[in-house]
């Protein structure tokens, strides 16, 4: 008696990958309707910057590391259901980014607010007034008088960190550059941010 032979069922084809880069080397995105192309590890901040287009942002800077707590920088991405921190989310080829949708205006609207809730809002008598993002993306995001009823929290206005350095928790946004300052340029790690939240 023949032994039925066993006929093994071919092996699916893999899938395709992906697509070689338009340009060797770069990766080429779509921001805004516009076509970028950045070397790898560009920032979406900095990409975004090239077209034209500005992302507001305030924890993010060039040479310090990334934190991503401010919220300001949310853009549209492709690659996300849900808005994603600019100075944070990594570049790709292909990638689709808007930075000037209802949904991040709305975003925009709402981290200005929160920002500004407990905020003095003593310009007239701040170091700061004139060379200010909080005034001036209040100016150009948010634009509407306060809806908090009841007064402000406050907080302590003249904290001494040390000889040179004074702390007014009511202005400071907890963006925590000036932690990441001392940690990674002065190299002397002392300031923190401590007892934020329920922690
Ligand atoms: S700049 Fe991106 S979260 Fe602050």
């Amino acid at each position: 008696m023949s032994e039925d032979k066993k006929v093994e069922a071919p092996k699916p084809a893999p899938p395709p990958g992906p697509p070689p880069p338009k340009n060797p080397g770069m990766v080429t995105m779509t921001i805004d309707g516009r076509e970028v192309v950045v070397k790898p590890g560009t920032n979406l901040i900095e990409a975004a910057k090239t077209v034209g287009s500005e992302i507001p942002y305030y924890c993010y800077h060039p040479r310090l590391t990334i934190a991503a707590n401010c919220r300001m920088c949310l853009v549209e991405a492709s690659n996300a259901p849900k808005l994603v921190p600019a100075c944070q989310h990594g570049i790709g080829e292909g990638l689709i980014v808007k930075t000037g949708t209802d949904k991040v205006k709305a975003q925009q609207k709402a981290v200005m607010e929160f920002l500004l809730l407990n905020h003095p809002v003593d310009c007239s008598i701040c170091d700061q007034a004139g060379e200010c993002k909080l005034q001036d993306y209040y100016m150009r995001y948010d634009f509407k008088p306060s809806r908090l009823e009841g007064p402000k929290i406050l907080r302590n206005k003249r904290k001494v960190l040390g000889d040179l350095v004074v702390l007014d928790q009511e202005r400071c946004v907890l963006c925590t550059r000036c932690v990441r300052f001392m940690e990674e340029v002065a190299q002397e790690p002392q300031l923190g941010v401590f007892g934020r939240c329920s922690h």
